[in-house]
């Protein structure tokens, strides 16, 4: 077993998601059977309470991997030292709010989250944020975190990712492990765009599989792209224990790296690539090693995934322009 335990930050940690996150962080999903963890848990006052039970049930666990675990409510002292912070708590959508309200009420949190991570995180930090609007809260927290590459700020579309490879093979008949270079383009919304033009199902062309330009276009990228609303409506809360899944399965590849002849797709700071203005957090086809990702260049875009894209993007620039205007970034 490795030394030096790894410590992982995880904001919302009484909330749904930290209740299948973190079991699943400390039996070592995350970080491998070698590597022991400290678990730093950040909430808000009221919620400290719940907290502690979820950190009984931890101790209960006996995970032979976890090495200690930290609670609070100061985001300085939570994040002091970490290597990794999973922002999943947030504000979440009521009654009669607006988008711009959400906004507002997100970017208090990861303005004072960004500044945070930025003064007393570890050198080697790698922040995923989860809590929504994800893409934006990351654009937040990495621009109120100056000192901090802004290649270390993710925002998870890994679970759309999944959603997707999850409804291809419903399609096809393939087993989820036979498809590869699944992409998921722009926002963590409706407006994302679910591309299989690049997909492949055992090395053959996943479009071409599918034969069925309907089925992609009326069926597959709609269905990917309002499953958190489905779950919503069918479970009367949003999904917890896949968006959970996800956040590890993108934390994990990030640091220890995408399967070998695959990608994944991760919100990232764009540099540009395939149009998509510098700066925003949008979602691309990532390769990653070693905590660090290069977004996979050279990928053909037809019309229809080009206008895909530029819907999507189009609404992150929205949501940019918006919190500048709220003084956020
Ligand atoms: P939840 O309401 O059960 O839990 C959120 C927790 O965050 C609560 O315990 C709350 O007290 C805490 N919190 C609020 N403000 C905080 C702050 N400033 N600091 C620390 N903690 C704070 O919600 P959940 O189901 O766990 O979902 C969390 C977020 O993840 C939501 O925004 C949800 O929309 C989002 N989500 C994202 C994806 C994705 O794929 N990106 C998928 C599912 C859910
Ligand atoms: C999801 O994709 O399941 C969530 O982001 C939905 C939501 O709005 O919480």
């Amino acid at each position: 077993m490795s030394a030096t335990p790894v410590k992982v930050a995880v904001t919302g940690a009484a909330g749904q998601i930290g209740y299948s996150l973190l079991f699943r962080i400390a039996a070592g999903d995350l970080l491998g059977p070698d590597t022991p963890v400290q678990l730093r848990l950040l909430e808000i006052t009221p919620a400290l309470k719940a907290l502690e039970g979820v950190v009984m049930e931890l101790d209960d666990c006996a995970f032979p991997l976890l090495d200690s675990v930290e609670i609070g409510d100061d985001a300085n002292t939570i994040f002091d030292g970490a290597n990794l912070a999973l922002l999943v708590g947030a504000r979440p959508r009521t009654k009669g709010m607006e988008r711009g309200d959400l906004l507002e009420a997100n970017g208090a949190i990861f303005t004072a989250q960004g500044k945070a991570l930025n003064d007393h995180a570890a050198d080697d930090i790698r922040i995923g944020v989860t809590g929504n609007p994800a893409n934006t809260n990351a654009l937040i927290a990495k621009t109120n975190a100056p000192d901090i590459p802004a290649e270390r700020f993710s925002a998870l579309t890994r679970l759309d990712h999944n959603r997707a490879i999850s409804q291809l093979a419903a399609k096809t008949g393939a087993k989820v492990t036979d498809i590869t270079k699944m992409t998921i383009w722009g926002n963590h919304s409706a407006t994302q765009y679910p591309d299989i033009f690049h997909a492949e199902i055992a090395g053959r062309n996943a479009a071409e599989v599918v034969d069925d330009q309907a089925w992609i276009a009326d069926s597959f990228i709609p269905t990917v792209a309002k499953r958190g609303a489905a779950i919503i409506e069918a479970r009367g809360a949003s999904s917890a224990a896949s968006a959970a899944s996800a956040t590890i399965d993108a934390a994990r590849d990030w640091l220890l790296g995408s399967p070998e002849g695959d990608w994944v797709s991760m919100a990232v700071s764009s540099d540009g690539s395939y149009g998509v203005p510098e700066g925003i957090i949008s979602s691309f086809p990532v390769v990653t090693k070693g905590g660090d990702w290069e977004i996979v260049q050279g990928l053909e875009i037809d019309e229809f995934s080009r206008a895909k894209i530029d819907a999507s993007v189009a609404e992150l620039v929205e949501e940019r322009d918006a919190v500048t205007k709220l003084g956020l970034i």
